[in-house]
C-alpha cells in the first residue's frame, strides 16, 4: 500500500509540474505572439506608406542601402532635411532605444541580407532554414548568455509594399523574405511557476504524508490486532493442553488401582467365598460393579479425548452399512427388551470417517437405550437433506427431555436432571459432538417434554 501510493502520489505531481509547466510555455508564447503582432502592425503599415520621412539626426543618419530610392534624401520648402526609414530600421530603432521599455528583443533577419547587421545567429539561422521548408512558427526555450528565453520566430513573407526596396534582391510576393524572431526573458514567468510549482509540492507531500500515515495505523492496528489474538490463541491452547495433561493423568492413574481393585475382589470372591456371609458377598459384587464403572469412564474420558485430538479420515460410506453393524451390535438388547428397529431412506453414500460416524450413532442408540426408560418401544432412524448438509436423525419414543436440557446435553459432563439416577460417564454426546465439528457439522436434539426424544447429527455435504 505505502509503495502503491508513494507511486500514485509521485505521479500526481509529475503530472501536475508537467501541467504547469506547458502552462507557463503557453503564456509565455502567448506574449511573444503579441509582441509579434504589434511588431507586424508596425512594419506592415510603414510598408503601407513606402516607408516613413523622418528628420535626419545623429541617431537617425540616411539609410545607405536605401540609396537606390530616388527620392530618398528631400528637403522641406522650411529647409529642413528629412530622409526614408524602411521598416527593419524604424523597428529596429524602436526596440534598439526603447528596449527597455520593452524589455523584448525583437529582430528581422534573413538568410539573404541587406545589411549585415540583421545577420542571424545560429538559432535564428536554423528557423529561416525551417521556413524555407514550409514551417509557420518556430519556438522554444534557450539559454542566451546563461538566461532562459522563449525564443519565438515567424516568417516574413514577401508583400506587394516590400518591392519598392527588396524587388532588386530577385523576390516575388509571397517568397519568404525572411523572419522577426521575438525573445522574451523566461525569469518571471519561471518565479510565478516557481510558486506554483511550490504549492504543488507542498499538497502532493501533505497528501502523501496523510496517506502514509493513514496506512502505518492501519498496518499497526491491524498488527496489534494479530498479536492480540495469537496471545490469547497461545493462551487457549496452553489452558486447554494443561486440562488435556490433567485429564490423561487422571484417567491414567484412575486407571490403574481400579482395574487393581476390580481384579481384587475378583480374586476376593473367588478364594474366599466360604468366608463371606450374604452381605459381605453383595458388598463385594457392589465394589466390583463400582470399580468397573471407573474403568469404563476412564475409557470414556480417553476417547474423548482421542476423538479431539484424531484427526478424521474421509471415505465413501453407506449409511446402510453402518446402521446394519451398529444393529448387529444391539440385536441382543434390542430383542430382549422387545424394542422395535426402524431404518427409513438409508441408502445413500456420503463422505466421512467411517469409524467416528460408527461412534456417534453407537453413542447415541447408546444414549436412547440408557435412558429412553421402559416405556422406550421404537427407535426410529432416518435421513433427510439440506443444500449443505447431510441429516440423520435417531428418533426414539422413550422417556422425554426437558427442552431447557436438550440445548446442554451435548457439553461435556452435563447430563439430564431428570435421569441423573442412571448411569453413565456424561462423555457419550459430547463425543458425537466433537465428531459433527470435525466433519463441519452440528448435533442437537428436539423434545417437548412429553414421550421420545429426536437427536439429529449434520454433516457437511462438501468434505
Ligand atoms: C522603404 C524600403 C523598404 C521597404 C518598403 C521594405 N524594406 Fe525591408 N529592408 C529595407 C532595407 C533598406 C533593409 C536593409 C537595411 C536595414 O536593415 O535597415 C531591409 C531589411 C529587411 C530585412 C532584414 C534582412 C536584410 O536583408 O538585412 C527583411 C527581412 C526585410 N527587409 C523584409 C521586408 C518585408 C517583408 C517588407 C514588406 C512587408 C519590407 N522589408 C519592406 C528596405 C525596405
Amino acid at each position: 500500500m505505502v509503495v502503491g501510493w508513494t507511486v500514485l502520489c509521485f505521479l500526481s505531481t509529475y503530472w501536475s509540474i508537467a501541467t504547469e509547466k506547458e502552462v507557463v510555455l503557453n503564456l509565455a508564447r502567448k506574449e511573444a505572439l503579441t509582441i509579434f503582432n504589434k511588431d507586424q502592425a508596425f512594419r506592415f503599415w510603414a510598408t503601407s506608406h513606402g516607408g516613413v520621412y523622418v528628420p535626419v539626426t545623429e541617431l537617425t543618419p540616411p539609410n545607405p542601402n536605401l540609396s537606390h530610392v530616388p527620392d530618398r534624401d528631400i528637403v522641406t520648402p522650411e529647409g529642413k532635411n528629412l530622409t526614408l526609414m524602411n521598416p527593419a530600421y524604424m523597428l529596429r530603432q524602436v526596440i534598439n532605444q526603447y528596449g527597455d521599455l520593452y524589455k523584448i528583443k525583437g529582430k528581422v533577419t534573413s538568410l539573404k541580407l541587406l545589411n549585415i547587421i540583421n545577420e542571424p545567429d545560429a538559432w535564428e539561422r536554423q528557423a529561416l532554414q525551417a521556413f524555407d521548408d514550409g514551417v509557420e512558427e518556430v519556438f522554444e526555450v534557450e539559454l542566451v548568455e546563461d538566461v532562459p528565453f522563449l525564443r519565438l520566430m515567424r516568417p516574413l513573407y514577401a508583400l506587394k509594399g516590400c518591392m519598392k526596396c527588396h524587388e532588386s534582391q530577385g523576390y516575388n510576393v509571397g517568397d519568404v523574405r525572411g523572419g522577426v524572431s521575438v525573445s522574451i526573458p523566461m525569469s518571471p514567468y519561471y518565479k510565478m511557476s516557481y510558486r506554483a510549482t511550490l504549492k504543488i509540492y507542498f499538497t502532493n507531500t501533505f497528501f502523501w504524508l496523510a496517506g502514509i500515515l493513514v496506512v502505518v495505523f492501519i498496518f499497526f492496528r491491524g498488527k496489534s490486532r494479530i498479536i492480540e489474538r495469537r496471545t490469547a490463541e497461545a493462551e487457549l491452547n496452553e489452558s486447554s493442553e494443561k486440562i488435556k495433561l490433567f485429564a490423561y493423568s487422571v484417567s491414567h492413574d484412575l486407571k490403574n488401582p481400579a482395574i487393581a481393585l476390580h481384579g481384587i475382589t475378583k480374586l476376593l470372591i473367588k478364594n474366599y467365598r466360604d468366608n463371606l456371609d450374604e452381605k459381605g458377598a453383595r458388598y463385594c459384587d457392589r465394589i466390583l460393579k463400582s470399580s468397573d464403572h471407573i474403568i469404563s469412564l476412564v475409557e470414556q474420558i480417553n476417547l474423548y479425548m482421542s476423538s479431539k485430538e484424531r484427526p478424521i479420515v474421509l471415505a465413501r460410506v453407506n449409511a446402510k452399512d453402518i446402521f446394519q453393524a451398529i444393529r448387529q451390535e444391539y440385536s441382543d438388547q434390542l430383542s430382549m427388551r422387545g424394542i422395535k428397529w426402524l431404518e427409513l431412506e438409508l441408502d445413500i453414500e456420503i463422505r466421512a470417517d467411517k469409524l467416528a460416524l460408527l461412534r456417534v450413532f453407537r453413542n447415541l442408540i447408546d444414549n436412547s437405550l440408557k435412558y429412553g426408560g421402559d416405556d422406550l418401544s421404537t427407535i426410529e432412524i432416518s435421513y433427510n437433506e439440506s443444500d449443505e448438509d447431510h441429516i440423520f436423525s435417531v428418533k426414539n419414543d422413550g422417556v422425554g427431555l426437558d427442552p431447557e436440557d436438550c440445548k446442554r446435553i451435548f457439553d461435556p459432563f452435563k447430563r439430564s436432571k431428570t435421569v441423573s439416577e442412571v448411569e453413565g460417564s456424561g462423555l457419550g454426546l459430547a463425543i458425537v459432538k466433537e465428531i459433527a465439528d470435525l466433519h463441519h457439522g452440528k448435533v442437537w436434539g428436539e423434545s417437548d417434554g412429553g414421550n421420545g426424544v429426536t437427536f439429529y447429527f449434520a454433516i457437511a455435504k462438501n468434505l
